[in-house]
């Protein structure tokens, strides 16, 4: 044994695969163990830093072999936990696999490493573009994207991570490389396992590559921010843009609440004076498209931006939210969504559910009014915060997944189960189903090593 408790034989096994430099321990695995929001802190024994698919298979079959539990992970902006050591895992970073292929002009396609980060592969062709974009695409990885499904600010348009894959590389524990990168439209050839990856969490294999559709980059977007008198309000004017603007590609939803912490803290102007209780930021592209948007807003107050600066300095009032809530103390994201018809509910009355557990928590809600998706940022007041890690006692999450089940909800929209809201898994899967994941994941996974806190087994 060594200091970090694995055996020493292992680590030197380890060492011979992907070079001692890239065996990290100590110090430098620190940076691995904690997430982007501060939230979740574990500590990894080891962190490994392989630089191609055969290492990967090498390194998962000696831990297959001694036993030795693995958290896959990317850029680490994961949210729920699902990335990082809680339990003392071996971190198995994928940052190495950072190889872009050429774009395929053709099939408008790219072959991208699981390192790779979603800008890069946006940036691959002047005339292309990924059809996901999320404000951690800078760092966000094409392997954990995949891994959680990623959604963002243009799933109304191109539909989520999922709908982008073509193909999938991926190492399963025992270290078997499957492969499945020809890239086809159409290939009705049994199991669709790249689609089942998406989503999977890093519990059932490991992605190594990707091969994903690209989308014509939009000509001359438009931009525009709507003062709205709240949810209500937000959503009809939402509704009404997915059918009257042909070209829409965004529909997101902020409130004054968050905007006021980006202004104190960020140093945002506030896009319109004097202020509205929420906004409409929504993005369309095609001809007519500032015609079609101007006449949504109608004689609301409205920012418009056509140029890339504009354009970037309207988008950062919604990209920003995810920061707004840190600004404040270190927040629960909870990522939910419900039914098209219950969403102005779930808006408008989510605060004051997690008030009644909690007076005096501070709660900061954004996301995407055209899917049904709402993020709810919780700082707990001084008395909610007791109890644990992150957020405290879990009374928090019971309050806001009780409601969305309610409605009929989902208390994951795009950010995944992860450690944070494992437990909660029952409220929205049925026994049946949760069953079935487990024999699905025993039967990639035998070994049990592959994340293996996230999900229920
Ligand atoms: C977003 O929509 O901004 C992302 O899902 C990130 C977040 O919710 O914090
Ligand atoms: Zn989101």
């Amino acid at each position: 044994m060594t200091g970090t408790g694995l055996p020493a034989a292992l680590l030197r096994e380890f060492g011979a695969v992907v070079g001692g430099a890239h065996v990290l321990t100590g110090d430098a695995a620190a940076g691995y163990a904690t997430d982007w929001t501060g939230g979740f802190t574990g500590s990894a024994p080891a962190v490994l830093r392989p630089r191609d698919t055969e290492q990967v298979a090498a390194l998962l079959a000696l831990c297959a072999g001694a036993g030795v539990a693995v958290v896959p992970q990317g850029g680490n902006t994961g949210l729920v936990g699902g990335g990082v050591p809680l339990h003392s895992e071996v971190v198995l970073s994928l940052a190495r696999l950072d190889r872009l292929g050429p774009v395929d002009a053709e099939a408008q396609q790219v072959s991208a490493g699981a390192g790779v980060s979603l800008q890069r592969v946006a940036d691959a062709d002047p005339r292309l573009d990924l059809g996901i974009l999320i404000a951690s695409r800078h760092s966000a990885t094409v392997g954990g994207a995949v891994a959680t499904n990623a959604g963002g600010l243009r799933v109304l348009r191109y539909g989520s991570m999922r709908a982008q894959l073509r193909g999938i590389e991926a190492v399963l524990s025992d270290g078997t490389v499957l492969s499945h990168m020809a890239g086809l439209v159409k290939d009705n050839t049994g199991y669709d396992y790249p689609s089942l990856l998406a989503g999977s969490e890093g519990t059932l294999a490991v992605i190594t590559a990707a091969r994903l559709q690209l989308v014509p980059r939009l000509a001359d977007p438009v931009t525009v921010i709507i003062g709205v008198a709240g949810p209500g309000d937000a959503h009809a004017l939402a509704r009404r843009a997915l059918d009257g603007v042909g070209g829409l590609v965004s529909a997101e939803y902020f409130t004054q609440a968050g905007l006021d912490l980006l202004t104190q803290h960020a140093g945002l102007v506030p896009p319109l004076r004097p202020p509205t209780p929420a906004y409409l930021l929504l993005e369309a592209a095609g001809p007519g498209a500032d015609e079609e948007l101007a006449a949504i807003a109608a004689d609301r107050p409205a920012a418009v931006g056509t140029g890339a600066a504009e354009r970037a300095r309207l988008w950062a009032y919604r990209e920003r939210h995810p920061e707004a809530a840190g600004f404040a103390g270190v927040p629960l994201k909870l990522d939910v969504s419900v039914p098209a018809a219950q969403w102005v509910r779930l808006a408008s009355e989510v605060a004051g559910v997690v008030r009644e557990v909690d007076p005096g928590a501070l709660v900061i809600t954004y996301g995407h009014v055209a899917d049904g998706n709402l993020h709810v940022n919780v700082v707990p007041g001084p008395a909610g915060a007791a109890g644990g890690a992150p957020g405290g006692d879990g009374r928090h999450e019971d309050a806001v997944f009780l409601f969305v089940a309610s409605l009929g909800g989902s208390i994951s929209a795009e950010h995944g189960i992860g450690a944070l809201k494992a437990r909660w898994l029952p409220l929205v899967r049925s026994e049946a189903e949760r069953a079935l994941f487990a024999r699905v994941r025993v039967s990639f996974d035998p070994a049990g090593i592959l994340n293996p806190y996230v999900l229920p087994r």
